[in-house]
């Protein structure tokens, strides 16, 4: 029996080549996966493809393109956005309030017409990738990262999106900042026995779900193990063990 409350929980990352890859992982994953994310990458190989596929499994769809346009433009790309059925989406929240909220009425508005649940939009707070030097020199903002972070993560919440994308490491404070409701989605996760590969700030999955993330994002530490299906198994385990959760 799968334990649905942790199934719901993990976003697995399709960040494959290939459509057939793609397809192969969703067919063998889907009674672990709450959720398929598809990037760029797969997005602008195989678009609408993959996304119908995802939702012929009756499994949620997260598409991960992060928006940042003008208003008018991210609030018509969201209403698509739910046509096309995503679940979850993520947009920058650099792109500003009054960006943001148009997303959400976009998506909103559609989820209406169409009788669906309004997507989850989560913003994008610092890119990962933006050290404190990129910030401070190239874009001449004179804070430290994680603070602007907060700022911005402060900014998505006013704007009435569902919660942000941040590493383990930051979920207790921004639960304390804009409360438990607002929602955190965290990458980076690396069960002990898993590869670190390019992440820093890594956390197993029981210790992000610990500190309080709603969602945590599984790459490479199922997509690139021995047998997939096991690492899947070994991490609800995990996940049960650490958190005394029953089936
Ligand atoms: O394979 P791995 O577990 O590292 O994959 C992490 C996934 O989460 C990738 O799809 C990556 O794009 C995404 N992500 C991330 N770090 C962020 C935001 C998203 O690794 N800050």
């Amino acid at each position: 029996m799968i334990n649905e409350e942790i199934k719901e929980k993990i976003v697995l990352a399709l960040d494959v080549e290939t459509i057939e890859e793609a397809k192969e992982l969703v067919e063998e994953m889907k009674d672990y996966t709450g959720t398929f994310k598809v990037g760029l990458q797969l997005f602008m190989g195989y678009g609408l493809e993959i996304v119908n596929y995802i939702l012929s499994k009756n499994a949620n769809f997260f598409l991960d393109v992060k928006l940042h346009d003008i208003p008018n433009t991210v609030k018509k790309a969201s209403e698509n956005i739910v046509l096309r059925g995503a679940n979850f989406f993520n947009i920058h929240c650099t792109g500003g309030l009054e960006m943001m909220k148009s997303a959400r009425e976009g998506a909103d508005n559609k989820a209406k017409e169409l009788n669906k649940k309004p997507p989850v939009i989560l913003g994008v707070t610092m890119l990962t990738s933006i050290s404190k030097d990129v910030m401070n020199n190239e874009f001449g903002i004179d804070k430290d990262v994680s603070k602007f972070a907060l700022e911005l993560a402060k900014l998505a919440k006013e704007a009435g999106l569902d919660g942000v994308v941040a590493s383990a490491v930051e979920v207790e404070n921004i639960k304390k900042e804009l409360g438990k409701e607002f929602k955190v989605l965290c990458p980076g996760i690396r069960p002990k026995w898993s590869l670190k590969d390019d992440q820093k700030r890594i956390a197993t999955p029981s210790e992000a779900i610990k500190r309080g993330a709603d969602y945590i994002v599984l790459g490479r530490a199922v997509t690139k193990a021995q047998n997939r299906i096991e690492a899947m198994k070994m991490i609800y385990k995990e996940i049960e063990e650490e958190l005394c959760l029953q089936h």
